[in-house]
């Protein structure tokens, strides 16, 4: 699959983020991520439902709802209905995994799970047939600017493995100090999109970030 570069909004200034998210697009982004926190899954809050679909009208690129929420399949219509076209959650958080992902598609989305680095891939394993896409986590979900875990190199790598022996084509995705200095890690293991937050946030614009993380990421998969 293609690389793709996510940018999260977390580090958007949350009293301008329409202006973030159409800069963002404009900058070629492939999609961008909603962090949603709900303070309790994490010890961190953000944004809900409302405020995605306001910016939704403002940008034509597709929306992903990362949900760090606890009972996340209370509230998966208002996510889709605010025009997220992938719905993630953490297994931790769901008490029938299984029903909550065939949920998420019957809404028209695309389900993803998201593993923490301490989350075993065995507690997906046996879903991948409801899965569109994987994602493993960096750092431990709940705040941007953390540490890169190169520790979860092994894990991307086993579940690019994991996928190839499912035969569907799900995107592998990773989060979590992501910037120029750890993306080629990332992708020499088996990511293939790319979540970024702080360190996009510190190039110089934010067009010059997209294609240096890209060139970086798809150097890594050549070489
Ligand atoms: C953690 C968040 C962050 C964010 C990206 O819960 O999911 O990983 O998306 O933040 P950076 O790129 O600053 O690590």
């Amino acid at each position: 699959m293609a690389v793709k570069i996510v940018p999260s909004v977390l580090p958007a200034d949350f009293a301008r983020l329409g202006e973030d998210c159409v800069a963002l697009a404009e900058a070629g982004v492939d999609r961008i991520q909603w962090d949603v926190m709900d303070g309790r899954f994490v010890p961190n809050l953000t944004f809900g439902p409302d405020v995605i679909a306001a910016c939704r009208p403002l940008v034509a690129c597709g929306f992903e709802a990362h949900l760090m929420c606890e009972r996340p399949e209370e509230m998966l219509p208002r996510y889709v209905d605010a025009g997220c076209e992938l719905v993630i959650v953490h297994p931790e958080t769901l008490r029938q995994p299984h029903q909550t992902y065939g949920a998420i598609r019957d809404l028209g989305a695309r389900t993803g799970v998201a593993l923490s680095p301490a989350t075993p891939l065995g507690l997906v394993e046996h879903a991948l047939d409801r899965v569109d896409l994987l994602l493993v986590m960096t750092v431990d979900p709940g705040f941007g600017g953390q540490r890169y875990l190169a520790t979860m190199e092994p894990k991307i790598a086993a579940a690019r493995a994991l996928i190839a022996t499912s035969g569907r084509s799900i995107e592998l995705e990773v989060d979590g100090g992501i910037g120029p200095d750890t993306i080629a890690g990332a992708a020499r293991a088996g990511a293939d999109v790319f979540i970024s937050g702080s360190a996009l946030w510190k190039y110089a614009t934010f067009a010059d970030g997209v294609a240096d993380l890209r060139r970086r990421a798809e150097a890594a998969r050549a070489a």
